[in-house]
């Protein structure tokens, strides 16, 4: 089903891509955990995205009502839920980009570190039916801890022979986009026109803002600098801390994984110059994985680029001291 009239904000948001409805190519998104605090709102922020034709709404629990409420929305993307454990198969066939939100959040006192025991498993069994459905999908993994999910995934691709480094994605976009609201706020420039590169990991200190590479330039002290980079680092607790045992980052998380499925759906179609960070297999650092700025192309990852130069607090932060 593809809806005949399009209304003049879709117009606007098509053209503002380089596509009509017309031309841009089928392209079907699966979202895992879909029925959770990130999936409900990412379901939303997909369905309207015009560059997606098929939306597969996936969770263990809740996905018929997410999915008829979602299916409602008068766009492009024809959505349909997938429940239980046999539907899995279903819901991933023929995916471009499956999106990875399932999984359990942290609580107050938690690190990314205390979920890995529920989430490594939940993210292994997914990562098996991608194997067999759709091997080629670009997955974008937004369980924590990222830090090692995405390396479980890519074990398990592995084991499976599927394994290609171009099409895994660990999702560091909301890092970005934090540092962006920060920076902004701080520097007292328009938030839209800001950029800052955040490499590293997506954890705790493992996360590196590079605010010394940020645009526009804004003459910061040493300070603020400091008070950005923990800002940033610490920003995903400080979202826990405030909702007080009720989850961590949903809404914001949902709005940076929709940015970045974005970016891969682009690259897929061809559009040039399609760069985010992300945690990917990496040969930047000694590290097999880590987050930098990447291009995004018709096959994933098409160029992987180093980190350009850094301020002595940056390469003080790279440093695996900084770590312990
Ligand atoms: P949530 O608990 O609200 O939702 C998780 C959903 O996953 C639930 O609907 C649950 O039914 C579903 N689920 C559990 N096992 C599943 C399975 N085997 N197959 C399919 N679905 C399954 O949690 P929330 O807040 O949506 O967070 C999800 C994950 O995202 C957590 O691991 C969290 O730590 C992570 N996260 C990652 C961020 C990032 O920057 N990469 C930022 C914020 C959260």
């Amino acid at each position: 089903r593809r809806s005949t009239t399009s209304s003049a904000a879709t117009k606007t948001y098509l053209s503002s891509r380089g596509f009509s409805s017309e031309s841009a190519p089928e392209r079907k998104v699966a979202i895992l955990g879909a029925a959770g605090g990130i999936g409900q709102p990412l379901s939303l922020l997909m369905k309207l995205n015009p560059l997606v034709s098929r939306l597969a709404l996936y969770d263990i629990a809740g996905t018929p009502g997410v999915a008829a409420d979602v299916s409602h929305i008068n766009t492009r993307s024809e959505v349909k839920g997938y429940a239980a454990d046999e539907q899995l198969g279903q819901a991933l066939e023929g995916s471009d980009v499956v999106i990875i939100p399932a999984g359990v959040p942290r609580k107050p006192g938690m690190t990314r570190d205390d979920l890995f025991k529920i989430n490594a498993g939940i993210v292994k069994s997914l990562c098996e039916a991608i194997a067999k459905y759709c091997p080629n999908a670009l997955v974008n993994m937004i369980s924590n801890p990222v830090n090692s999910t995405v390396p479980i995934a890519a074990e398990v691709f592995k084991s499976h022979g599927v394994y290609d480094e171009k099409r895994l994605f660990g999702v560091t976009t909301l890092d970005v986009v934090r540092a962006k609201t920060f920076y902004a706020g701080k520097a007292n420039v328009n938030v839209a026109d800001v950029n800052v590169p955040v490499i590293g990991g997506h954890a705790g200190v493992t996360i590196l803002p590079l605010f010394s590479q940020a645009s526009p330039r804004a003459n910061l002290s040493d300070e603020d600098i400091k008070a950005l980079t923990k800002r940033t680092q610490d920003g995903g607790t400080e979202v826990v801390e405030a909702k007080a045992g009720k989850g961590s980052a949903t809404l914001s998380m949902a709005y940076a994984g929709a940015i970045f499925a974005d970016a891969c759906l682009k690259g897929l179609n061809g559009v040039p110059d399609v760069v985010e960070c992300s945690y990917v297999q990496s040969t930047v650092t000694e590290l097999p994985f880590f987050a930098s700025k990447v291009r995004l192309g018709k096959n994933g990852v098409e160029e992987v680029f180093g980190l350009g130069p850094l301020s002595d607090y940056e390469q003080q932060g790279l440093k695996p001291s900084s770590l312990s």
